[in-house]
Order: C-alpha cells, then sequence, then structure tokens
C-alpha cells in the first residue's frame, strides 16, 4: 500500500494540491491531462537534470575521468536529447536511426557510442562518416564489416569492444545480456574475445581503445557488477602480457536500476559509483594496469522517474468473487513492459490522490490481448469509468518501445519546466497511421 510514499516516484516536485489533484512542478496534471487528451506521456525537466547530474556528481567524485553516457534506447526524443547534452552526457545508440536522432538533435557525435549486436554495413558507414566517437565492437563479422568501410572511406576509428563476461546479474532473463547464452558480446571464457583483440591491432584503421560490457537491466545487486569487472580486468591484463593491448578506456555499461514500486530497494548512483570505481582502483594496482578512463551508461536510471503515463478510466467490469477490471484507454500499445518482462508499476487516481484505497482492481489496457494488463490486482480508491489515473515510473521503456497495434496512434509528450509546459512529442493522426499502407 504505497499511500504518501507513491510521491517519491513521481518526478521529483510531485505534491497534492488541497483539492487532492496531483501537480507535478506547480502544475495540476489532472488539468493538463484533460487540455492535451489522455493518454498523455508527461515528462519533468528538473527530475531529468537533477538525476544527470546526481550520476555526473557520484562518478566523477570517485573518479577522475569518467564520462556519462544516456542510453537512448531509454527513450531517445530530440528535446530530450539536447537536455541532456546540456548536463554534459553523451549518447549511446544503437541503430542508425538513432545515431539520425542525435544528428537531428544538432549534437556533436564525439561523445557517441555506437552499439548494436547486428549492425549493418550501411549503418558503420553512416556511424563512421557522421564521426560517431566510439563504436563498441560486439563480434567478429562486425569487425571485418567495419574494417572494410574504413579501407574504402580511408578513415580510421575507435572501437571499444563488448566482451562477455559470463556474469549472471539475476534480472529478468529476457534482460539479461552479459552470461555466456546470449546474443549480445564476445566471449571471453571461448577465446574469441582474444581472437578479435589481435585481429583488431593488426589493422591500420581500426583502433582498439577499450573493453566494455553490459550486463543487463535492471541489476539491483552490487556483486555483478564487481565480478564481471574482476574478469574484464583480468583479461584486459592478459591481453597485454599476451599482445601488449593497453586497456585505455573501459565501461560496465548500464542498467542500474530504478525504483517502479514504493518497496523497491534500489541502490543509490553513489552505492554504483563507490562499488565501480573502488573495484576498477584496487584491480589497477593489484594487476599492474594503468586507470583507464570509465564510460557508464544509465538509460533507465535517467529517464524512469521523470516521466509518468496518464490514462482515462472507461470501462470498469465486475467479476464477482474474481476481479474487477478497470479499462483506460491506452496499455500495450505505449507500455508493452508488464506484458513482456512483467514489469510491475504502481497507479494513482490524480483527482483523489490520500483517498482511502478500498478496491483491488486489475487495470487493464485497451488493445485486443488478453495479456494487455498495466497493473494486477491493485488497491486503489474505488475507480469510476471516466476518471484519470496515472502511472509513475513510465519515463523508461514505455514510449520507447511503443507500437501502433490496432492502429492505434502512439500518444503525446509534454515537459513540464517551471510551471510551463511544452509538446515534444505530437500524438500521431490516423493520417500518421495510415500514410504508409500502399493502395
Ligand atoms: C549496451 C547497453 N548499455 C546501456 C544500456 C542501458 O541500460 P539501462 O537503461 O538499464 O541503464 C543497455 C540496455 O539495454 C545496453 O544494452
Amino acid at each position: 500500500m504505497p499511500g504518501s510514499d507513491i510521491l517519491n516516484i513521481f518526478p521529483i516536485g510531485s505534491n497534492v494540491t488541497s483539492n487532492g489533484h496531483l501537480s507535478i512542478s506547480n502544475i495540476d496534471i489532472a488539468e493538463l491531462a484533460t487540455e492535451r487528451g489522455t493518454p498523455l506521456y508527461i515528462f519533468d525537466e528538473n527530475t531529468i537534470r537533477t538525476t544527470a547530474k546526481r550520476f555526473k556528481k557520484a562518478f566523477s567524485d570517485r573518479y577522475s575521468d569518467v564520462q556519462i553516457v544516456y542510453a537512448c534506447k531509454a527513450w531517445s526524443n530530440v528535446a530530450i536529447l539536447q537536455i541532456l547534452a546540456e548536463e554534459g552526457l553523451g549518447f549511446d545508440v544503437v541503430s542508425g536511426e538513432e545515431i539520425s536522432t542525435v544528428e537531428a538533435a544538432e549534437l556533436n557525435l564525439d561523445k557517441t557510442f555506437f552499439h548494436g549486436n547486428n549492425k549493418s554495413r550501411s549503418e558503420l558507414l553512416q556511424a563512421v562518416v557522421a564521426g560517431v566517437g566510439r563504436i563498441v565492437v560486439d563480434n567478429s563479422y562486425e569487425l571485418d564489416l567495419l574494417e572494410e568501410v574504413l579501407q574504402e572511406t580511408n578513415r580510421t576509428q575507435e572501437i571499444l569492444f563488448r566482451v562477455s563476461p559470463g556474469v549472471d546479474p539475476h534480472t529478468h532473463q529476457k534482460t539479461t545480456t552479459g552470461v555466456l547464452d546470449s546474443k549480445f558480446g564476445i566471449p571471453i571464457e571461448t577465446g574469441e574475445a582474444e581472437k578479435i583483440i589481435v585481429k583488431a591491432m593488426e589493422s591500420d584503421h581500426i583502433i582498439p581503445k577499450g573493453l566494455h560490457f553490459h550486463l543487463g537491466s535492471p541489476i539491483f545487486e552490487l556483486s555483478p557488477y564487481k565480478k564481471a569487472i574482476e574478469i574484464a580486468f583480468d583479461f584486459a591484463s592478459k591481453m597485454k602480457q599476451a599482445h601488449g593491448f593497453i586497456m585505455e578506456e573501459f565501461s560496465p555499461g548500464g542498467g542500474f536500476a530504478s525504483k517502479y514500486l514504493v518497496s523497491d530497494q534500489v541502490p543509490d548512483p553513489e552505492v554504483y559509483a563507490d562499488t565501480i570505481c573502488n573495484q576498477i582502483r584496487d584491480l589497477c594496482v593489484s594487476l599492474d594496469l594503468e586507470l583507464p578512463k570509465l564510460s557508464i551508461e544509465p538509460g533507465r536510471s535517467i529517464i524512469s522517474r521523470a516521466g509518468i503515463a496518464v490514462y482515462r478510466t472507461g470501462v470498469i467490469k465486475e467479476i464477482p468473487g474474481i476481479r474487477t477490471y478497470v479499462s483506460v484507454d491506452g496499455g500495450m500499445g505505449d507500455n508493452i513492459r508488464p506484458a513482456i518482462y512483467d514489469s510491475k508499476y504502481e497507479a494513482a487516481l490524480i483527482t483523489r490522490m490520500g483517498e482511502e484505497e478500498t478496491k483491488i482492481v486489475t487495470i487493464s489496457g485497451k488493445y485486443c490481448e488478453s495479456g494487455d494488463i498495466l497493473v494486477k490486482d491493485y488497491n486503489l480508491p474505488a475507480p469510476h469509468p471516466n476518471e484519470l489515473l496515472a502511472i509513475p515510473a513510465s519515463g523508461a521503456y514505455s514510449l520507447a518501445m511503443a507500437s501502433n497495434y490496432n492502429s492505434s496512434r502512439k500518444p503525446e509528450a509534454v515537459l513540464l519546466k517551471e510551471g510551463a509546459f511544452r509538446v515534444i512529442r505530437r500524438r500521431e493522426t490516423i493520417e500518421d497511421i495510415l500514410k504508409f499502407d500502399v493502395v
């Protein structure tokens, strides 16, 4: 039962007005949602900046050379990227289209890291020509494609190797990436990582700068980071001795958890930073390695709390003795996480904040799937049709994974700043939906 604690998972500066309405940045969210329509995604600029600053400070207080890189896949919107660039963040991109988004935001690409397990030749060419700072090479086939592209264009490119350390971060199986049985990364354990390093070091065009791994997401434990860093640094030391490979740069990826539920126990950025930076320093001493330049790639933990989704309730279906379904005007089309990862969220009726919770309901979407459930068996003040319901901590991997299922239109997103709002993504129209059909 979240009670008033629920405000702690809404954006910073969330409050309840005297008439029981949710407000963020002094804006009455019910009034805003009524004006703009639902489903509506609302992002708070202050929360984004504050969180980015906190990550930056946590790591740079503990490590001299560190770059925070926002994982765009969590949500890549031009306005958001511009704000994060102002805060000094770089970008982790995973497609040619995300490279184009960074370009559309008119940002320099030198702090951009290009990831992906199956980058195409044309994406690699796009990245090289655009001047992407680092290509994070995921496999040997990609290294060969990159070599061809660089020879043809007569360019050089600095790269990191995404290694697979074989460490289980104990998160959802579908979001686990750093184990041996994964499509991502070059396994250390099979000898593949050594082979690719040797091959890259022979190239005149490829400049190996260091190692990267990403274990999965969200990771609530600290020990997987410690273990995986130990494996990566031990490997780096062996590669130095065997081949003269110098790990000038290192990244333990992202995956830092953020609170979806009031009861979630999430390490603070400072705690992640302590663990990662101390482990790197200790290993550099024991293995006689130079301290590498560090980059980290938070996505979810930067944007999740900053965003909320607001829906309008519709049909309420009571099945006596079984369940009450409260359907809303969005669902898996704008947030597929509960359906594919079994993700859990809290919810609030935003014109009745603080009212006693008297009814356990299941909040279902409007899409034509039984699995289209946003929140299961949740205690609320008994909801009525046609009222506003918000789901906090909706900023990450919701709109980013939105679809047009059932020919639905993706929602509008607005950004709040100092008591005002601006639209940062317009609601799709039926013309948007139909324009790709060729008759
Ligand atoms: C390589 C890489 N870095 C960073 C991230 C971001 O993870 P999170 O949003 O959990 O911080 C991901 C997520 O898939 C990733 O694949």
